[in-house]
């Protein structure tokens, strides 16, 4: 059984707690929190875009802990998830596996590459595993078309086009500050620069077209050069200041026998679905069976690969911290783009 330390009990810490208990081999042994009522068990007023609402959960047999120092001290525990908020990752992660634990980190792994770098070298020198919660991957519709370009089935992967955009998110007061969350390039895009990523490999090159509110890139454009100059691969990313569409995302994935096609919407707190869509060479649109497509089921397929990785010890490709790492490095060098107006080299 691999114990587990949950650290940072919000939206995420939720979603985590509820996979966990869902998923055989892993069991939570304790939390790390600074509110006092979440400590006691009152979880009601975690509120996210998705899944369930916060209950009242019963934490006996759970030890519970306001400072994360101790809750690694602990010799029973086997792996840190951490949920807390970005800025608090490299601090949290470094300690963790300096106390010998493997991690599970939320994304973003770090605000910057040169501290995901130092996060990726901590967990080969300590020889524990790190993995990244890059979900995205694991959402119904992009398992689909991972699995669609890995069988070969549709030919050759020939580019796509990526959107991630939501509504301004003026309740999280943070959102923009580069030194705390990093704004819709590392807290949303970045799960498209990871898919892309993993898709395409690293681009060689980018340049980004967007606006800035303050230090980050508030909506932008970006076209990735790749070594292969077949591929034709776009991203649109950000924030609009209108309140009427709270979250878009979806994708085109253009192979030489078919199109994949998928665009989900929230329009004034109601779903506008685009199913991912199948059109193939013979002039077909056909629904790709993808079961019911509830988010919080990526999160359980997500632990599940966690306590594989873990107890074969043979590390998750998907949820590698290096991607992660990777996927900053991108999101770093569009902001750079956009700042100065021309292609930069990755
Ligand atoms: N994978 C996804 O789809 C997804 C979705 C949302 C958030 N996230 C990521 O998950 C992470 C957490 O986001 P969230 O939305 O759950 O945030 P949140 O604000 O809801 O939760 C963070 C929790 O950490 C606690 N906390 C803060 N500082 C602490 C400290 N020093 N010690 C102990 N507890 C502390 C807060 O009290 C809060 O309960 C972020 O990195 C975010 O980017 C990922």
């Amino acid at each position: 059984m691999i114990n587990v330390g949950i650290a940072g009990i919000g939206f995420m810490g939720w979603i985590h707690w509820l996979a966990y208990h869902k998923v055989r081999g892993a069991k939570v042994v304790a939390i790390c929190e600074f509110d006092k009522k979440k400590l006691s068990g009152d979880w009601r007023a975690i509120k996210g875009n998705f899944g369930p609402r916060g209950e009242k959960v019963d934490l006996s047999g759970i030890d519970t802990h306001s400072q994360i120092d101790r809750m690694i001290a602990d010799p029973k525990i086997d792996l840190i998830d951490i949920c807390l908020p970005p800025s608090m990752h490299v601090t949290a992660a470094l300690a963790a596996l300096r106390g010998g634990k493997h991690v599970f980190c939320e994304k973003p792994l770090a605000l910057t590459t040169a501290d995901c770098n130092k996060i990726v070298k901590a967990a080969q020198r300590a020889d524990r595993q790190l993995m990244v919660g890059h979900v995205l991957p694991l959402f119904p519709e992009y398992a689909f078309a991972r699995r669609a370009i890995d069988s070969g089935k549709y030919g050759r992967l020939l580019g796509g086009s990526f959107k991630r955009v939501i509504s301004d998110p003026l309740w999280l007061k943070d959102f923009y500050d580069p030194k705390r969350i990093g704004g819709p390039m590392l807290d949303l895009h970045i799960h498209d620069a990871h898919f892309i990523r993993l898709l395409f490999g690293m681009p060689t090159s980018l340049i980004s077209q967007g606006r800035m509110r303050g230090r980050v890139v508030e909506y932008f454009n970006t076209l990735f050069n790749f070594s292969d100059p077949q591929l034709v691969v776009c991203a649109t990313s950000g924030v609009i200041n209108q309140q009427g569409r709270g979250f878009t995302h979806g994708f085109e994935i253009h192979l030489e026998k078919a199109t994949l096609h998928y665009e989900l919407a929230i329009v004034k707190d109601e779903s506008r679905l685009m199913p991912l869509t199948v059109l193939t060479d013979k002039g077909r649109a056909v629904v790709a069976k993808i079961g019911d497509g509830d988010p919080v089921n990526a999160f359980e397929a997500e632990i599940k690969e966690v306590v594989r990785a873990i107890r074969t010890g043979e590390p998750s490709a998907l949820l590698s911290g290096e991607l992660a790492r990777d996927a900053i490095q991108i999101c770093h060098r569009e902001t750079e783009s956009v700042m100065k107006h021309r292609q930069v080299r990755v």
